[in-house]
């Protein structure tokens, strides 16, 4: 069994990142910047977002947090989205999810600049990505695309079952996983909570993708031998710990481990992988405006 080690696979590619950005600042060029925008006091948004800025320091990008009250309204947003969209300095940017729920969230992704959209969202990057279209790919299944070439997974011929059909992670590797070429190639199955005997498709898939929330939900029974598991799932477990919760995932790591050929652990596995590739999409995003 091999982990597929995304602390230290994101370490590297932020690293690769950062050459990237040393040279265009030796060449007196703007570095990338990107923006994110968080409506709301959601702790996990609030981390994640904390995490997207301190990553975009590391790699010597510039970075800029917009931080609007639970109250805002939908046009108070679109505001923001358009002046984002016409700030030059800005190569790309997000609005971090949930929004509350006076905002339509579908409305709010609509009105980003596709061209600076590096989570992907926009439904012209969505149909691109679907097309086979260069595009910006939605930071976790970029992730786990990067995680699969880097460690040699091979997914030609195999089937690969997808387990959730949200827009961020389930229905977009869907997609993905069937495109032709590498990672690629696999027939996909994307189950979700009207899936009848969902024991039965798991137990023959090559590679399960898992992106649910639901701690503990993948069992050994569910799982074949030397099957490749990715696990999405972060769920934040109350304990009594100092934080006041501990992190877990959608896998019963420790039994479905034993069976496995290749498996994500949580924490330390999809996570970080996400952050990297926004800071690519956001490079992507700076060298493409630089040549327009
Ligand atoms: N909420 C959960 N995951 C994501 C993500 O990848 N991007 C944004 N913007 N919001 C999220």
């Amino acid at each position: 069994m091999t982990i597929l080690d995304g602390k230290k696979t994101s370490k590297d590619i932020k690293n690769e990142i950062k050459v990237e950005v040393d040279k265009m600042k030796a060449n007196g060029e703007k570095v990338p910047h990107l923006a994110a925008v968080i409506v709301g006091n959601d702790g996990a948004s609030l981390t994640y977002v904390g995490s997207k800025v301190r990553a975009c320091e590391r790699v010597g990008f510039e970075s800029t947090m917009v931080r609007l009250p639970n109250t805002t309204s939908e046009i108070e947003l679109l505001d923001t989205i358009d002046e984002l969209n016409n700030n030059d300095d800005i190569d790309g940017f997000i609005i971090q999810l949930p929004l509350p729920p006076q905002i339509n969230t579908q409305k709010v992704l609509l009105a980003v600049d596709p061209d600076k959209d590096v989570d992907g969202f926009h439904p012209t990057n969505f149909g691109k990505m679907a097309l086979d279209m260069s595009t910006f790919i939605p930071a976790t299944p970029f992730g786990i695309l990067e995680l699969l070439d880097r460690y040699g997974v091979e997914t030609k011929g195999k089937h690969t079952v997808v387990i959730g059909r949200s827009h961020i992670v389930g229905r977009p590797m869907s997609i993905l996983m069937g495109r032709k070429g590498f990672p690629g190639n696999s027939t996909v199955t994307l189950t979700h909570s009207h899936t009848k005997n969902i024991t039965q498709i798991t137990s023959q898939a090559d590679i399960i993708i898992t992106a649910l929330g639901v701690p503990g939900f993948l069992k050994a029974e569910m799982v074949k031998d030397d099957a490749v598991i990715i696990d999405v799932g972060i769920t934040r477990v109350p304990n009594d710990s100092e934080k006041g919760y501990y992190i877990t995932g959608d896998v019963d790591f420790e039994n479905v481990s034993k069976k496995s050929s290749f498996i994500t652990p949580v924490p330390g596995g999809v996570g970080p992988m996400t952050i990297a590739m926004l800071l690519k999409n956001t490079l992507i995003a700076r060298e493409r405006h630089r040549k327009s």
